[in-house]
């Protein structure tokens, strides 16, 4: 009996075949349900030996079902699969009227780090919920200076270690964390988003920096003009860019410098390298010492420059894009008139 009832449940090839199976076997009316109801008309002895062994027979016969049953599940989900997979690399019917865009900011970040790369740059990343620490205390920062105040921090709760967690306002905390897990020679970009309370025609709450860094023995302020030079040619494409040092001030370079680029109006197209108007897209300097100690390195050997700069703020130069806010407002209009081709 019990290699016939076995015998049916191989055989069984769906769940419902199965659950037949299981009826005229274990059911009210089944055969194994019948073998044990004689079990009362045994004397005894009979009854010592068949009741374990029909026991035996009922528990096999059940798990051999349940076995079959998670077996029989599995095919039919395979088969489901199987029958349901959709083939995303098949061209549309009627090839798609709404191909999709790239935005202007994913454009120019991959541009610009085209440019940095052949100049030797690698790309460094940080995260966008920085620590106080990295976005002021380590690039010199004291903590009650002023220039934390221009910022207009968006300030986070303090984590379970004590550390106050900001947005980071600008890309220079990386910096920081490229300094600190990283050997000099660094030659590194940090492009990113970046975060301050503040927002009209040519703010938004949100934008997007990238920083420079480099850091070597005997490097000066000739490389850094070097490189911004050569980037803001590549860059806007021209032969020659007229280029604007300007004194200025940030904590953590010595001497600090803010950088136009000069430009001229011509109708309505803003042309770029050349005229008599100004423009300004970077802050830069050589790194502070005190920057170089905060990272333990020997300001006596090592020296760099960094700069960081406005990406949103180029993108709309080079691409003559009006308003900043367009950007992030999400209309697929904008996108599909400002957007590049994949
Ligand atoms: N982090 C500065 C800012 O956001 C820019 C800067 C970067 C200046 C690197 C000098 C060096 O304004």
């Amino acid at each position: 009996l019990e290699q016939e009832i076995t015998a049916a449940i191989e055989a069984a090839t769906d769940e419902p075949a199965l659950e037949e199976v299981r009826v005229s076997a274990l059911g009210k009316k089944g055969k194994i349900s019948e073998l044990m109801k004689t079990l009362g008309k045994m004397s005894p002895e009979e009854r010592k030996e068949m009741g374990p062994a029909l026991n035996g027979l009922k528990g096999r016969v059940g798990d051999a079902i349940a076995a079959r049953k998670e077996i029989l599940k599995d095919q039919a989900l395979n088969e489901r699969l199987k029958s349901e997979t959709v083939d995303v690399t098949l061209p549309t019917r009627m090839g798609s009227p709404f191909e999709g865009r790239v935005h202007p900011i994913a454009q120019v970040t991959d541009e610009l780090t085209a440019i940095f790369a052949d100049m030797g740059f690698a790309v460094a990343e940080g995260p966008d919920i920085e620590e106080d620490f990295y976005n002021f205390t380590a690039l010199n920062f004291p903590p009650d200076h002023p220039a934390r105040l221009e910022h207009d921090t968006f300030f986070l709760p303090v984590d379970a270690e004590g550390n106050q967690k900001v947005l980071r306002t600008h890309t220079s905390p990386v910096q920081i964390r490229t300094m600190t897990s990283q050997e000099p020679p660094i030659r590194v970009i940090c492009p990113g988003r970046t975060y301050r309370c503040d927002s009209d025609q040519t703010h938004t709450p949100m934008f997007h920096q990238v920083e420079g860094l480099v850091i070597e023995e005997g490097i000066h302020m000739g490389h850094l003009k070097w490189t911004l030079e050569e980037f803001c040619k590549a860059f806007f494409e021209v032969d020659s860019v007229k280029m604007r040092f300007r004194a200025s001030h940030f904590p953590f370079t010595e001497p600090s410098m803010e950088v136009d680029i000069g430009c001229q109006r011509v109708g309505n197209e803003l042309r770029i390298g050349e005229g008599d108007d100004w423009l300004e897209i970077l802050g830069c300097g050589m790194v502070h010492p005190n920057v170089l100690r905060n990272c333990d390195l020997d300001p006596d050997r090592y020296t760099g420059f960094a700069f960081g700069m406005g990406i949103d703020r180029i993108a709309m130069l080079k691409y003559g894009m009006p308003d900043l806010r367009a950007f992030f407002n999400g209309d697929k209009r904008w996108l599909d008139h400002y957007g590049f081709r994949p």
